[in-house]
């Protein structure tokens, strides 16, 4: 498990590229924890697919730290594009899913079109990468524990979620609690959410990395235990359309999709036919 956890970690940096072009609408890209914003294997293969498929774009890569102040800075940067002014798509792997959720939520100016959210934990996670909930053994002992240094003060200041201990996480997550509305309803996050034409969740069946995977799409564990789960239509902050993810369902702008893999190994094949045809061109 150490080993994952460093994996984890060997980046604490956060980056994202922007592709613009005069023709095609660009698109802000913000890779997951553990990652970069150039990786060859991972962020810059994404990058060169998306340049072949949207000839001539401009190309902009930008690193930025991991902790959540970071959002306001790349509102900053998003604001001071001039390329980005007419409005961008967003396309956020992992924890970039949520980050970009906030941008969304909190900075409205340049608009954000589309956001995609591939793999991203909207109602945060209860468990580390490999060890899935229900584990009684190592896992469980783990989590509960909470000691795992860095990873954990990261993760559990900015979007552990602790179903045994709601009123906790809604008191003390500074950043997730927050943008979901659990400690008092902003409204404007919800107005500045509906802004958007189209919200897509991407859910890998088959991850082990994130605990639970049914976060990726809004569902997480019921109050008070680890192993039922809803789904984001049975959560309160769907329910009372805290969010406004009741009316982006209702008028058609939530997509669904999965990939029928582990976190993030979709192949290219699949990201040009679900993402880039479908949203980005
Ligand atoms: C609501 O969110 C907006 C956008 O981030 C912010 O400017 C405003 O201060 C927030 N309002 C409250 C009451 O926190
Ligand atoms: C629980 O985790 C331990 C340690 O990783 C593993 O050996 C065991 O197989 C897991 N058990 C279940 C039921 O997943
Ligand atoms: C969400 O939207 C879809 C497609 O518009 C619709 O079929 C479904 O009934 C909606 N779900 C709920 C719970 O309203």
């Amino acid at each position: 498990m150490a080993d994952n956890m460093k994996l984890l970690l060997i980046s604490s940096f956060l980056c994202f590229v922007v592709y613009a072009s005069n023709g095609p609408v660009p698109v802000v890209i913000w890779h997951g924890m553990g990652d970069s914003c150039c990786n060859p294997l991972s962020m810059g293969s994404i990058k060169k697919l998306i340049e072949k498929q949207v000839t001539g774009a401009y190309v902009r890569s930008l690193e930025i730290g991991s902790s959540i102040e970071e959002i306001t800075m790349v509102c900053s940067k998003l604001a001071a594009d001039p390329k980005l002014q007419d409005g961008y798509n967003a396309v956020g792997f992992s924890q970039g899913g949520q980050f970009l959720r906030a941008v969304a939520q909190r900075c409205p100016s340049p608009p954000m079109l589309n956001l995609i959210s591939v793999g991203g934990q909207h109602q945060g996670v209860f468990g580390f990468p490999h060890c899935p909930g229900g584990n009684e053994t190592l896992c469980e002992y783990v989590r509960k524990l909470l000691n795992i240094g860095a990873y954990i003060s990261l993760v559990q200041a900015e979007y552990w979620h602790d179903p045994l201990n709601e009123q906790e996480y809604a008191e003390k997550s500074v950043f997730l609690a927050d943008i979901n509305q659990e400690r008092s309803v902003n409204a404007t996050y919800k107005s500045n959410l509906l802004k958007l034409k189209n919200l897509v969740l991407v859910k890998f069946l088959q991850d082990t990395m994130v605990i639970p995977k049914e976060s990726e799409w809004f569902g997480y564990y019921n109050p008070g235990q680890d192993k039922k789960l809803y789904t984001m239509f049975e959560s309160p902050l769907y329910i009372h359309d805290k969010l406004g993810l009741k009316t982006l369902n209702d008028t058609g702008r939530i997509t669904f999709l999965s990939s029928d893999t582990d976190h993030l190994q979709f192949t290219e094949q699949w990201f040009i036919d679900n993402i880039v045809n479908k949203f980005l061109m």
